[in-house]
């Protein structure tokens, strides 16, 4: 994967002395970005700490696969900031309260990743994050939103937070789900290898998991357990 480097990457301390590599210039749209993160995190405990497990397990499949540090590091940013595109609308329609949402509201969800790439734009995040943000909800059959890429049309960024993204939907209690165990969640990923999500990714997101998940997921992927 050919990043270009994320000079003016988010979330480090606001201040020059603790910004690797940012360039004076940067300072404001660090503040900037930082400030945007605090509003995003103030929101619900939910959309906090969601954006951090996604942003931790995107950092370790990025580490699995052997990215550069400076990839890595944008795929984190990518992973905290996926979902910023929220902010714009109601708490209400996004609080994950409700289990259907007309296809209305479900629409206008769907704008956030490009909602998400605008606010970042608007504040020159390098491109790499806006790319992870921007195709998160993208699927390797073309079948996923807002521009339906297909493939490696697909940033590898954006693949991993893909993966990191769902793993977390699947293992996170919600007020109409209980969440699944790791193993039981790696086992729905995989029969989305290849078609939605990236069987390579799975991979390495499995290795990254206690030994225990990854061997009990092969083993209900193998369908002696009957979970699915
Ligand atoms: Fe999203």
């Amino acid at each position: 994967m050919k990043m270009p480097h994320p000079h003016n990457l988010l979330l480090y301390p606001a201040t020059r002395a603790g910004v690797p590599g940012l360039r004076p210039t940067d300072t404001k749209t660090a503040l900037s970005a930082a400030a945007l993160t605090l509003f995003v995190e103030s929101q619900d405990a939910y959309t906090r700490e969601h954006g951090r497990r996604v942003a931790a397990y995107a950092e370790r499949i990025a580490r699995q696969l052997g990215l550069a540090q400076a990839d890595v590091e944008a795929v984190r940013c990518g992973g905290l900031l996926h979902d910023i595109g929220k902010i714009a609308f109601s708490p209400n329609l996004v609080c994950n309260t409700q289990t259907t949402l007309s296809a209305a509201m479900r629409a206008e969800i769907r704008r956030h990743p490009e909602i998400g790439r605008a606010i970042l734009e608007t504040l020159h995040v390098a491109r790499p994050v806006v790319e992870c943000v921007h195709y998160h909800h993208e699927r390797l059959d073309g079948s996923g939103y807002p521009c339906g890429l297909a493939a490696d049309r697909i940033p590898l960024g954006a693949q991993i937070i893909s993966v990191a993204d769902c793993f977390d939907a699947l293992t996170t209690d919600r007020p109409y789900q209980k969440g699944k165990r790791p193993e039981e969640a790696l086992s729905i990923l995989e029969t989305l290898a290849g078609r939605a999500l990236s069987a390579e990714l799975i991979q390495a997101l499995c290795r990254e998991l206690p030994p225990a998940a990854g061997a009990s997921a092969a083993h209900l992927h193998s369908g002696r357990t009957g979970l699915h």
